[in-house]
């Protein structure tokens, strides 16, 4: 079943054959933390979809701001100086909450065509600006940051990659901050933070002429499995990025809209701005597919001074920005960021204890409503089990109502519950996973 579980997971065509022989679980309704399939089973979600559905399951209040937009205007697209009072109203929201300078959003349907728009546009900036050299991207050993072509040239697994090669030109892989299994083999505070200082020394390498960008997510995601970055880090790399004149991309598509306990992950690290942050799945809560590249007017300002020629059917869809005011207004009304990190830190706290619980829980790292749980052979030598293992411990969470998820290359198990949980909710969430802990423990 685990390597079966693994395979499904990788395999998303929706094959009908498959869908009868293989069993896919076909859900049907949702509400709150739970959701339910086409046989009655009820799950609790504690991996909000795909780290995606922040405010809940079937809140009517979205669906009603989506019914009403479609019954006004259903599609107007954003070319041609045309846009939509929604999106318009949208960008004016998001130039309120971003940090920094950040006030004009690009928007596109999903994280990956995010990600994309943000090295086109780090690029034709440099461009513009008579700067024909710098068009380098630099990014992390483990990153994820979606499956475009360009999101796949930044990304830290093989397994994303190789099958897909020749990658883009230009992407630069550093280590990342990791202090469990440190890249650069140190120790937490006497490393000095190599692993941030390592993005100077490969401009350098490189040439600061040739460098445009450097991306980062705060809490880095799915591959890596949850690992934030140490306080200095990110104060280090805005320091080394106004150097030498390399624009930092965050990549907030999962750490955006709450998830860490703050609207935006990288507002754990005070004063650090960003040059372009990259949000999508909270942004609408996934009611509607959305993301949004938000830049400085700088940077806009620059390339509309040379046409900016990019841009998709649907991006500024006027039902994806009606939702996602909903959704804003949501998170903001019931305070959900607030209880990302009230709630969040509850559970952090109790999942903490599986260390001295379980032989097998190496480290649980915990950001706001975003934990991974390390799964180590032996403490002391910090041995991985084969994917298998948190694989199976997946399959014994699902068998018993809880769905959470493993991370790419199978080193963690993965939970990012909706924000709106209450500590009832999160016990019984932490109740399941001690039982299939513990009945893993037995196998
Ligand atoms: C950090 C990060 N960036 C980008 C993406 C890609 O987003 P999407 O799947 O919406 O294309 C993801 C998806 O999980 C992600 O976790």
């Amino acid at each position: 079943m685990g390597q079966e579980a693994e395979k499904n997971m990788l395999y998303s065509f929706t094959k009908l054959a498959d869908v009868k022989e293989k069993g896919a679980v076909i859900i049907v309704k949702g509400e709150d933390c739970y959701v339910w399939d086409n046989k009655g089973n009820r799950y609790l979600d504690g991996f909000a979809g795909l780290q995606v559905v922040n405010i809940g399951h079937g809140r009517k209040e979205v669906a009603d701001a989506v019914y009403n937009q479609m019954r006004e205007l259903e599609y107007w697209h954003s070319f041609f100086g045309f846009t939509t009072a929604p999106t318009v109203e949208l960008a004016s929201k998001l130039a309120a909450l971003n940090p920094g300078n950040l006030n004009v959003p690009h928007f596109v349907n999903s994280g990956s065509e995010g990600n994309d728009t943000a090295f086109k546009i780090a690029r034709a900036y440099y461009k513009s600006k008579k700067k024909h050299g710098k068009y380098k991207i630099i990014y992390r050993n483990k990153a994820y940051h979606g499956m475009n072509m360009g999101a796949i040239s930044a990304n830290g697994f093989y397994g994303n990659r190789v099958p897909y090669e020749p990658l883009v030109p230009g992407f630069i892989r550093i280590p990342h901050c990791h202090c469990y299994r440190c890249p650069v083999g140190k120790e937490y505070p006497s490393c000095d933070i190599d692993c941030a200082y390592a993005l100077e020394q490969i401009i350098l390498e490189e040439g600061p002429d040739s460098v445009a960008a450097f991306i980062a997510d705060p809490v880095q995601g799915t591959i890596g499995g949850y690992v934030p970055a140490v306080k200095e880090y990110f104060p280090i790399i805005r320091e080394i990025c106004d150097k030498y004149d390399v624009l930092f991309i965050c990549d907030e598509v999962i750490t955006g809209f709450g998830r860490t306990g703050k609207m935006f992950g990288i507002e754990h690290y005070p004063g650090v701005k960003p040059d372009m942050m990259v949000v999508a799945k909270g942004l609408s809560s996934g009611y509607v597919p959305l993301g949004a590249v938000v830049v400085s007017e700088e940077i806009a300002e620059t390339l509309a001074e040379n046409v900016f020629m990019h841009g998709y059917t649907y991006g500024g869809h006027p039902v994806a920005a009606a939702c996602a005011l909903a959704n804003i207004e949501i998170l903001q009304r019931e305070k959900l960021v607030e209880n990302a990190a009230e709630v969040g830190a509850y559970i952090g706290e109790k999942l903490n204890s599986f260390v001295e619980q379980f032989p097998f829980v190496g480290e649980v790292r915990a950001t706001g409503m975003l934990y991974g749980l390390e799964l180590v052979k032996d403490k002391k030598t910090k041995e991985p089990f084969p994917p298998s293992f948190a694989t199976r411990a997946m399959d014994i969470a699902r068998d018993k109502g809880l769905l959470m998820r493993i991370s790419t290359g199978g080193l963690a198990n993965l939970l990012c519950p909706p924000l709106t949980m209450t500590k009832a909710i999160a016990d019984d969430m932490i109740d399941i996973l001690k039982e299939t802990y513990t009945e893993l423990e037995k196998e």
